[in-house]
């Protein structure tokens, strides 16, 4: 029974591996957008609590904290900015995330970074308004050099 139940699994999660392997740049590019958008929206949350806009609710930051850091580096790691996700569907993406890999992905590092020390300042408004600040300026620096206007 466990082996059969482990099999299952191992099936599972093969399938979902080969899902992602050989999702259409078209795929990509919109999951790259989509992970873009909640990123903005749970980042304008916090933001309006950081700034007291609305009312601090500790619940609801670390939701959001948590969120972001757990989307941070995935969209990366699952090939959303992979060889040939430069075109096929309509994207602000600059050329140059795939003709300087390397630097691009130093930037994408900066902001995985500052997105997974968000959660352990999430708790309080000071230390969330400043934790905040440290990531915004990780999604400005690479829209500033990735993101075409
Ligand atoms: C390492 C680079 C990088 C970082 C860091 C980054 N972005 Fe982006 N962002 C991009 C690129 C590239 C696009 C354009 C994607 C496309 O059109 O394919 C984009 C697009 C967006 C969009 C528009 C999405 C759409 O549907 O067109 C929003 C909103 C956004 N980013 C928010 C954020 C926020 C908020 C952060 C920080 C928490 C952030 N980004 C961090 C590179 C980055």
């Amino acid at each position: 029974m466990k082996i059969l139940t482990f099999a299952v699994v191992a099936g599972l999660a093969l399938a979902a591996t080969q899902v992602f392997a050989q999702a259409k740049p078209e795929q990509q590019i919109e999951y790259r957008k989509a992970s873009m958008t909640i990123l903005g929206r749970s980042t304008a949350a916090l933001g309006a609590m950081a700034k007291g806009d609305v009312p601090f609710n500790k619940d609801v930051a670390e939701r959001h904290a948590n969120l972001i850091a757990g989307l941070s580096d995935l969209p990366l790691t699952a090939g959303a900015y992979g060889p040939g996700t430069d075109k096929g569907a309509p994207t602000k993406a600059d050329p140059k995330i795939w003709s300087q890999p390397d630097k691009f992905k130093a930037a994408y590092d900066k902001f995985t970074v500052a997105a997974k020390a968000l959660p352990a300042a999430a708790a309080d408004q000071k230390t969330l308004a400043s934790a905040l600040g440290d990531l915004g300026k990780t999604c400005k620096g690479c829209h500033d050099d990735y993101r075409s206007k």
